[in-house]
Protein backbone atom coordinates (compact mmCIF):
# COMPACT_ATOMS: atom_id res chain seq x y z
CA UNK A 1 0.00 0.00 0.00
CA UNK A 2 1.45 3.29 -0.67
CA UNK A 3 0.19 6.98 1.06
CA UNK A 4 -0.47 9.04 -1.90
CA UNK A 5 -0.88 12.81 -1.74
CA UNK A 6 -4.24 14.52 -1.31
CA UNK A 7 -5.03 17.69 -3.80
CA UNK A 8 -6.32 20.90 -2.22
CA UNK A 9 -8.67 23.52 -3.18
CA UNK A 10 -8.51 25.39 -5.89
CA UNK A 11 -7.00 22.88 -7.91
CA UNK A 12 -9.08 22.20 -10.81
CA UNK A 13 -8.59 18.51 -10.76
CA UNK A 14 -11.08 18.36 -8.06
CA UNK A 15 -13.65 20.01 -10.61
CA UNK A 16 -13.76 17.33 -12.39
CA UNK A 17 -16.42 14.67 -13.37
CA UNK A 18 -14.96 11.01 -12.61
CA UNK A 19 -15.89 8.39 -14.90
CA UNK A 20 -17.75 4.93 -13.60
CA UNK A 21 -15.19 1.97 -13.24
CA UNK A 22 -15.75 -0.40 -15.87
CA UNK A 23 -14.69 -3.62 -13.96
CA UNK A 24 -13.55 -4.49 -10.60
CA UNK A 25 -10.16 -5.97 -10.76
CA UNK A 26 -7.15 -6.16 -8.63
CA UNK A 27 -6.07 -2.62 -10.17
CA UNK A 28 -9.40 -0.99 -8.27
CA UNK A 29 -8.86 -3.07 -5.48
CA UNK A 30 -5.00 -1.48 -5.31
CA UNK A 31 -6.05 1.37 -5.54
CA UNK A 32 -9.01 1.53 -2.71
CA UNK A 33 -6.12 0.47 -0.63
CA UNK A 34 -4.26 2.91 -0.71
CA UNK A 35 -6.80 5.47 -0.80
CA UNK A 36 -7.70 4.05 2.55
CA UNK A 37 -4.07 4.38 3.98
CA UNK A 38 -4.10 7.59 2.30
CA UNK A 39 -7.18 8.58 4.56
CA UNK A 40 -5.96 6.57 7.65
CA UNK A 41 -2.80 9.04 7.68
CA UNK A 42 -4.49 12.35 7.04
CA UNK A 43 -6.64 11.57 9.46
CA UNK A 44 -10.37 11.82 7.33
CA UNK A 45 -13.58 9.74 7.33
CA UNK A 46 -14.01 9.55 3.77
CA UNK A 47 -11.78 10.14 0.48
CA UNK A 48 -13.04 10.02 -3.29
CA UNK A 49 -10.76 8.70 -5.62
CA UNK A 50 -10.29 12.43 -7.58
CA UNK A 51 -9.29 13.69 -4.47
CA UNK A 52 -5.98 11.91 -5.04
CA UNK A 53 -5.99 12.62 -8.98
CA UNK A 54 -7.71 9.74 -10.20
CA UNK A 55 -11.02 10.74 -11.97
CA UNK A 56 -13.04 7.42 -11.28
CA UNK A 57 -16.57 7.19 -9.28
CA UNK A 58 -14.26 5.02 -6.03
CA UNK A 59 -15.32 6.34 -2.21
CA UNK A 60 -13.30 4.88 0.44
CA UNK A 61 -14.88 5.84 4.11
CA UNK A 62 -14.84 4.47 7.71
CA UNK A 63 -17.03 6.00 9.95
CA UNK A 64 -16.04 4.07 13.18
CA UNK A 65 -15.31 5.80 16.23
CA UNK A 66 -11.97 6.57 18.04
CA UNK A 67 -12.39 3.38 20.06
CA UNK A 68 -13.79 0.86 17.89
CA UNK A 69 -11.87 -1.65 15.63
CA UNK A 70 -11.32 0.17 11.83
CA UNK A 71 -14.76 -0.50 9.51
CA UNK A 72 -13.89 0.13 6.10
CA UNK A 73 -16.07 0.89 3.55
CA UNK A 74 -15.65 1.14 -0.43
CA UNK A 75 -18.35 2.08 -2.82
CA UNK A 76 -17.72 1.79 -6.60
CA UNK A 77 -20.05 3.73 -8.67
CA UNK A 78 -22.29 4.61 -6.21
CA UNK A 79 -26.05 5.74 -6.94
CA UNK A 80 -28.63 7.68 -5.15
CA UNK A 81 -31.97 5.71 -5.49
CA UNK A 82 -33.96 7.79 -3.36
CA UNK A 83 -33.71 10.20 -0.37
CA UNK A 84 -36.31 12.27 1.99
CA UNK A 85 -37.47 15.16 2.18
CA UNK A 86 -36.21 15.91 5.62
CA UNK A 87 -33.14 17.30 6.15
CA UNK A 88 -30.05 17.12 8.39
CA UNK A 89 -27.81 20.05 9.35
CA UNK A 90 -23.69 18.80 10.00
CA UNK A 91 -20.81 20.41 10.42
CA UNK A 92 -18.67 19.05 7.83
CA UNK A 93 -15.14 19.25 6.73
CA UNK A 94 -12.95 17.93 3.91
CA UNK A 95 -9.37 16.79 3.15
CA UNK A 96 -8.89 18.78 0.15
CA UNK A 97 -10.17 21.91 2.14
CA UNK A 98 -7.80 21.06 5.33
CA UNK A 99 -8.76 22.65 8.68
CA UNK A 100 -12.22 24.55 7.44
CA UNK A 101 -15.25 23.82 8.80
CA UNK A 102 -18.92 24.46 7.96
CA UNK A 103 -22.66 23.59 8.58
CA UNK A 104 -24.27 21.95 5.35
CA UNK A 105 -27.99 20.99 5.02
CA UNK A 106 -28.58 17.36 3.15
CA UNK A 107 -30.95 14.72 3.17
CA UNK A 108 -30.90 12.69 6.70
CA UNK A 109 -31.80 9.36 4.95
CA UNK A 110 -30.79 8.47 1.28
CA UNK A 111 -31.03 5.16 -0.22
CA UNK A 112 -27.68 4.28 -2.76
CA UNK A 113 -26.53 1.37 -4.62
CA UNK A 114 -23.22 0.61 -4.82
CA UNK A 115 -20.72 -2.09 -5.69
CA UNK A 116 -18.53 -3.19 -2.64
CA UNK A 117 -14.65 -4.24 -2.30
CA UNK A 118 -15.56 -7.56 -4.14
CA UNK A 119 -17.94 -5.87 -7.25
CA UNK A 120 -20.85 -7.25 -5.40
CA UNK A 121 -23.65 -4.78 -5.97
CA UNK A 122 -25.43 -3.49 -2.38
CA UNK A 123 -28.37 -1.32 -1.76
CA UNK A 124 -28.87 -0.31 1.32
CA UNK A 125 -30.67 2.81 3.49
CA UNK A 126 -27.25 4.99 4.60
CA UNK A 127 -28.85 7.66 7.22
CA UNK A 128 -27.55 10.35 9.68
CA UNK A 129 -23.67 10.61 9.67
CA UNK A 130 -23.73 7.77 6.73
CA UNK A 131 -26.16 9.80 4.85
CA UNK A 132 -24.04 12.72 5.27
CA UNK A 133 -20.78 11.20 4.31
CA UNK A 134 -21.63 9.30 1.55
CA UNK A 135 -23.84 12.33 0.45
CA UNK A 136 -20.31 14.41 0.55
CA UNK A 137 -18.37 12.03 -1.51
CA UNK A 138 -20.55 11.20 -4.17
CA UNK A 139 -20.61 15.32 -4.38
CA UNK A 140 -16.50 14.75 -4.90
CA UNK A 141 -17.54 12.69 -7.84
CA UNK A 142 -19.10 15.04 -9.87
CA UNK A 143 -16.57 17.79 -8.91
CA UNK A 144 -18.67 19.41 -6.18
CA UNK A 145 -17.11 20.14 -2.75
CA UNK A 146 -18.53 21.35 0.36
CA UNK A 147 -17.47 24.45 -0.05
CA UNK A 148 -19.75 24.85 -3.29
CA UNK A 149 -23.09 24.31 -1.40
CA UNK A 150 -22.07 27.82 0.85
CA UNK A 151 -21.95 31.26 -0.56
CA UNK A 152 -19.81 32.55 -2.45
CA UNK A 153 -17.98 34.76 0.29
CA UNK A 154 -17.67 31.74 2.60
CA UNK A 155 -16.35 29.47 -0.28
CA UNK A 156 -13.65 32.45 -1.32
CA UNK A 157 -12.54 32.53 2.28
CA UNK A 158 -12.01 28.84 2.56
CA UNK A 159 -9.87 28.96 -0.05
CA UNK A 160 -7.81 31.74 0.55
CA UNK A 161 -7.63 30.05 4.27
CA UNK A 162 -6.15 26.71 2.78
CA UNK A 163 -4.08 28.54 0.29
CA UNK A 164 -2.32 31.13 3.40
CA UNK A 165 -1.78 27.75 5.33
CA UNK A 166 -0.12 26.02 2.60
CA UNK A 167 2.16 29.21 1.59
CA UNK A 168 3.26 29.71 5.49
CA UNK A 169 4.02 25.71 5.82
CA UNK A 170 6.59 26.75 2.37
CA UNK A 171 8.07 29.49 4.15
CA UNK A 172 8.52 27.46 7.19
CA UNK A 173 10.22 24.78 5.49
CA UNK A 174 12.61 27.04 3.39
CA UNK A 175 13.76 28.17 6.80
NI1 LIG B 1 -14.37 15.93 0.88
Amino acid sequence: MAIKEILTVPNPVLKQVSRPVESVDDDTRVLMDDMLETMYAAPGIGLAAIQVGVPLRIIVMDLAGKDEEPAPRYFINPEILEDVEELLLWEEGCLSVPDYYEEVERPRRVKIRYLNYDGDEITEWAEELYAVCIQHEMDHLNGVLFIDHLSRLKRQRAIRKVQKAIRDKALEAAE
